[in-house]
């Protein structure tokens, strides 16, 4: 496995021999990998010839500053848990995956204001931004996005077939802790009993008759709510346990 932290380098190594005449995986993360993202890169390694895993922490994505300045950096660990699976990481500095400092970006006007979008703007322009910008440094034959991130799965989605992107966007499964809780970074920011209490948020979306009952019932159970919706046979929400924002979705 090699690391590339320069785009130069690693430019060259995708136009270079190891790349000819195979098909690629792709896994974009912001890192602290966990098993979640070890399902998207053992899918990844099945159904390709080379697997390419970026690491970045993208700044365009977070509009609370406190929020980026607390995500995890663990590249060491990361690169460990994704050994045996992954043939090249690509981890660049933000100064490199942003030489226009930030002046061109991906702006969807519809979806990406609604739910995430509405309690966080301007978040999807940084992810759909970045993911535009990876997409074209990695040009991969598939690329692998979770389905906890429901919502940006079908942003990426739309803007891959509205800009006539080559490559497959392939959705894959939640997965979840024993107790139903979806796997996330933030969970280890939660205290045990705080860890507890988050199982019941997928247990409450699931059961609950309608959106508005689920927002009901979370408060009830002291959770604090951004929002539950249904679309589309789906059902989503966000909320927050210990000051941790969680979210999560489920097929009605
Ligand atoms: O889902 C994530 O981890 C991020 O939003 C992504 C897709 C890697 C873009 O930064």
């Amino acid at each position: 496995m090699k690391v590339y932290h320069s785009l130069t380098e690693w430019r060259q190594a995708r136009a270079g021999q190891d790349f000819a005449g195979r098909t690629v995986g792709f896994v974009p993360t912001m890192g602290a990998l966990h098993a979640g993202h070890r399902a998207l890169l053992e899918r990844a390694r099945a159904e390709n010839d080379r697997v390419v895993l970026s690491i970045f922490v993208n700044p365009t994505q977070f509009n609370d500053p406190a929020d980026l300045a607390r995500y995890p950096r663990t590249l060491a660990a990361d690169v460990a848990l994704a050994g045996g699976l992954v043939d090249d990481v690509l981890a660049p500095p933000a100064a490199e995956l942003y030489p226009d400092d930030y002046r061109y970006r991906v702006t969807e006007g519809e979806l990406s204001r609604r739910w995430e979008g509405a309690h966080r703007p301007g978040h999807f322009d940084g992810v759909l931004t970045v993911v535009l910008k990876l997409l074209n440094l990695v040009r991969p034959d598939r690329s692998y996005f979770g389905e906890k991130d429901w919502q940006q799965l079908q942003l990426v989605r739309g803007m891959a077939e509205a800009l006539f992107l080559p490559g497959e966007i392939v959705a894959c499964p939640t997965v979840r802790a024993a107790d139903g809780l979806a796997l996330s970074s933030r969970n280890a920011r939660l205290s045990p009993a705080g860890r507890i209490h988050a199982a019941a948020f997928p247990e409450i979306l699931r059961e609950s008759p309608a959106a508005d009952r689920a927002a009901e019932h979370l408060r009830a159970e002291g959770f604090e709510v951004d929002y539950v919706a249904d679309d589309a046979g789906v059902r989503l929400g966000a909320v927050r346990v210990e000051g941790v924002r969680l979210i999560d979705n489920v097929r009605l």
